[in-house]
């Protein structure tokens, strides 16, 4: 038997043997086609290549392209597990012409392939054409007889990406696999049965197509074929169910093992749709996909959440899903390699979607029980039930219809979207009622309109979105124009929108029409809706147009930085100064990153540098940044720190980063933000500042990479001008200037001494040399112009010494027109003289009030100098009415 790798790897190397490129599949999240949920055939990634908007270094290729069907306009999730060939992720294998060659060698290759290389038997072929392409009619005509050449007028055979894009007439290539299989053959009456089942499609792409209207040629006439590979491994291993091929059988033994069924008997269909939805569920993960509550996110969540009431029906009592990863990995890893890099995630992820959802899954299937509890076959359970088991008990609507299915009972679907509706009326009512402005209307109106914006910001640095809607001055308009400043919402972007600290991205919005806009600030609108608020350089935009759009990157990995350097900090801080750290504020920023913690008092220098040095040893080593979904419990229990001021719902992304001594985990944060993917990429991380933000709260400032360096420069810089002004070297400043200090201040006080020798040798007023006679008491008077008031008690006992043990001194001192004075009494005549006294007098007359000390030593002053003259003779009338002793 040819495996289904085997015929992979056959039909690859058959195109590349005739000289195609053989091109690896693209991601299964279009990178290029905004209007589609996931890609869904091997020929999107290469759509604009066909339209001649891009170039490729070839001209002929071939893949097996990743498709999923499920979500969107292509839905094939109902059905499958109940048919033989529904999948919602399949393999599509082409050969790909961009005006190399046409028809004929398509035909001549398919054939090839088919009865020459894999020896399928000519008589088992039919083919069909577009009723009016000749050509292709005549073409066959070498290969088979004419009953089995079919005009087909119908839509089957002219094959169309969508609405618009490329598109042309197809021919189908059909295997009968047998007599014994009811149904006849395409354009019969019976086709509908299964006996002929398409296996290969070649489109001869030759127009372009505008809104379901062929609008002109495209610039050359191109090849693109697609053929499922589950159809043909199915023909090629000799069955007709693609469930009893290898892979498929490989990953239902792995699931009758593991819960201890039968594979064909009544869970058959439940062991089908376990091994699909499991590949689904897997390689959509493994593409960046993960469980939410809209957009890819949501379809991902359903998939996952119909084949685990399918493991519930199987009688799984623990999570299933996760259990059967290795056997996927095993079948298809060589294949995919990215199966094997994201396992570890993968495998996460589907544990914690079903141990959360296997807590409502017993009690939401028992409601839907006693709801359908004597319901007739045919009967419609209320969408008010439904609705219940949707917002209750984590149901999504598929499911329900599901699980009804089996018992011939629907669902009222109407009641359904009424009940939804209804409960979005009533959110929007509480936001109001929470004090929200008027105009959070036009961005509920867009948001229940719309739906979310969809982040791809996080794989992604651009990506094509579809304009939704467009505000302008609080308004919602159709269209905007060069010179507009105008916000434009569309329905995927890799614009980060501001939240969480993290500042929103800039950068531009364009297409091929001529738009261009300059993004300058992105913001988020009920936490849902990004905002790019724009100004239009040149060409207009109108909503539906299609746009590309591209965030400055280098700006981008800034941003990234510093937020991962938050992280480390917020954690280096916490080890250090205890766990009483709790993130208070943050903004990440491109320039920089500031970080307010709750501490009591400031961090000291070492503190700080050994955090930096904390931070810096992560960076060195280099360790990878993770992100995880789980529940906000869970979150707190793997040791999670949360984020200040981010309402969390059901589930929370978990950032982690580093690793320390033993293996932990370094930092583990709930973080909605963009992060570097290895912390090497920070480069370097510098503290620039500490202070305080308010009481208990700290904030650190600290910049990283380019800025770090950048700074750090400056502040070498800045040393070594220093060092130059000093004549010294960078390395002898700190000595320099501390010689320098010292000098100054021994140069202070021989200056201080100088003042006052110069002060006490040339004061006014008195006789420096010797004492006067006042009274019959020695006096001494002096005022010291500029002389220091705290030399003053000096200044008079030096007089004193002058006095020969007998009589008064007086200094005063004049500072910016104040006076202060001290006056000195010799203690022989301190019995009859008070040196307070005589001070009181002497304030009395400098304006002054009070001063004091004892009889022998008295101080004072007044606020004005310009009287000091005149305090000394008061001073000196004073003793001259001492009555005399003899
Ligand atoms: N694009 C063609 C298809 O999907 C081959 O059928």
């Amino acid at each position: 038997m040819t495996s289904t790798n085997d015929i992979r790897r056959g039909f690859l190397d058959y195109f590349a043997s005739q000289g195609h490129t053989i091109v690896p599949s693209a991601p299964l999240v279009p990178q290029n086609d905004p209007t589609l949920m996931f890609v869904n055939a091997g020929m999107v990634p290469f759509k604009n290549v066909f339209t001649g908007l891009e170039s490729r270094p070839y001209v002929t290729a071939t893949s097996s392209q990743k498709s999923v069907r499920a979500g969107g306009k292509h839905n094939d999730l109902d059905n499958v597990g109940y048919t033989a060939r529904h999948h919602t992720f399949f393999e599509m294998l082409g050969n790909f012409s961009f005006g190399d060659y046409f028809k004929e060698q398509a035909i001549h290759h398919a054939w090839t392939l088919l009865t020459d290389v894999w020896g399928i038997a000519a008589d088992k072929l039919t083919a069909t054409v577009y009723h009016t392409d000749d050509e292709a009619y005549a073409l066959w005509t070498k290969y088979l007889p004419a009953e089995r050449i079919i005009r087909i007028a119908t839509k089957d055979n002219f094959w169309a990406m969508g609405d618009s894009g490329p598109c042309g007439p197809c021919s189908e290539i059909f295997y009968d696999h047998g007599a014994h299989i009811p149904g006849g053959p395409p354009g019969s009456p019976d086709e509908d049965g299964d006996r002929f089942v398409e296996i290969w499609n070649l489109v001869f792409m030759q127009y372009e197509q505008d809104a379901n209207e062929i609008v002109g040629e495209l610039p050359k006439k191109s090849i693109d074929t697609g053929m499922g590979l589950e159809r043909i491994a199915a023909v090629l291993q000799g069955v007709h169910d693609n469930y009893d091929t290898d892979t498929f059988k490989a990953l239902i033994a792995a699931s009758t093992s593991l819960t201890g069924t039968d594979a064909d008997g009544p869970h058959k269909a439940s062991h089908r749709v376990i091994a699909d939805h499991l590949r689904s569920s897997c390689f959509l993960i493994a593409d960046g996909v993960l469980p939410a509550s809209e957009g890819r996110g949501y379809v991902l969540r359903r998939i996952m959440r119909r084949a685990m009431r399918h493991a519930h029906l199987l009688g799984a009592k623990e999570p299933l899903m996760y259990r059967l990863v290795p056997a996927l990995v095993a079948e298809m890893g060589a294949a995919y390699p990215e199966l094997v890099r994201a396992q570890p995630l993968i495998e996460a992820t589907l544990r914690q979607e079903e141990t959360q959802f296997r807590k409502t899954l017993d009690k939401g299937l028992k409601l839907l029980d006693e709801a359908t509890a004597g319901m007739a076959d045919g009967a419609t359970l209320a969408g008010e039930t439904a609705f219940r088991l949707y917002d209750t008990f984590g149901f999504p609507y598929d499911l329900t219809e599901d699980a009804l299915r089996e018992r011939g009972l629907t669902v009222d679907r109407a009641g359904f979207d009424a009940a939804m509706a209804e409960q979005k009326r009533a959110a929007r009512a509480a936001w109001k009622g929470s004090g929200a402005k008027a105009s959070d209307d036009v961005w509920f109106d867009i948001a229940e309109e719309t739906g979310s914006t969809e982040f791809i910001g996080y794989a992604a640095d651009a990506g094509e979105g579809e304009v939704v809607a467009l505000v302008r001055d609080g308004a919602r308009v159709e269209r905007a124009n060069a010179g507009d400043t105008v916000a434009i919402i569309v329905n995927q972007t890799p614009f980060y929108g501001e939240s969480g600290g993290q500042v929103g991205d800039t950068g531009t919005i364009s297409t091929d029409a001529g738009l261009r806009a300059h993004v300058g600030e992105t913001s988020k609108q009920l936490g849902r809706i990004f905002v790019h608020h724009a100004t239009i350089e040149s060409g207009g935009v109108t909503v539906g147009d299609a746009v590309r759009l591209q965030i400055d990157v280098a700006r981008r990995a800034r941003i990234r930085a510093n937020h991962s350097a938050t992280h480390l900090l917020h954690e280096a801080l916490r080890q250090r100064l205890g766990t009483h750290v709790a993130q208070k504020g943050s903004l990440v920023a491109p320039e920089r990153l500031r970080f307010d913690v709750s501490h009591p008092v400031s961090m000291s220098a070492l503190e700080l540098a050994d955090a930096e040095a904390a931070v810096n040893a992560q960076i060195r080593g280099n360790g990878s940044v993770t992100t995880r979904l789980m529940t906000p419990d869970e979150a707190i229990a793997e040791g999670a720190m949360a984020l200040f001021g981010e309402k969390y719902g059901d589930e929370v992304r978990v950032v982690s980063m580093g690793t320390e001594d033993g293996g932990k985990t370094y930092s583990v944060e709930l973080c909605g933000g963009t992060h570097v993917n290895a912390l090497g990429d920070i480069g370097l991380f510098k503290v620039v500042g500490e202070g305080a933000v308010s009481s208990g709260v700290r904030r650190v400032e600290a910049l990283t990479g380019e800025a770090a360096r950048a700074y750090l420069i400056g502040r070498d810089e800045r040393l070594r001008e220093a060092a130059t002004a000093l004549k010294t070297t960078p390395d002898e400043v700190p000595a320099r200037v501390a010689a320098l200090l010292e000098d100054r201040r021994r140069l202070e006080r021989e200056l201080a001494d100088a003042k006052k020798a110069l002060a006490l040798g040339g004061g006014s007023g008195g006789v420096a040399s010797g004492p006067e006679q006042v009274g019959g008491v020695a006096f001494i008077g002096q005022v010291l112009d500029g002389f220091e008031a705290k030399g003053l008690r000096g200044a008079v006992d030096d007089a004193k010494q002058r006095l020969t043990g007998s009589g008064v001194a007086v200094m005063v001192a004049v500072n910016d027109g104040r006076a202060s004075i001290a006056v000195g009494v010799t203690d022989d005549l301190v019995g009859r003289i008070s040196a307070v006294d005589l001070l009181r007098r002497a304030v009395t007359v400098l304006g002054g009030q009070g001063g004091g000390g004892r009889p022998d030593m008295a101080q004072g002053g007044g606020p004005d100098g310009t009287k000091a003259t005149e305090a000394l003779d008061a001073i000196r009338s004073a003793l001259a009415e001492q009555p005399q002793t003899a």
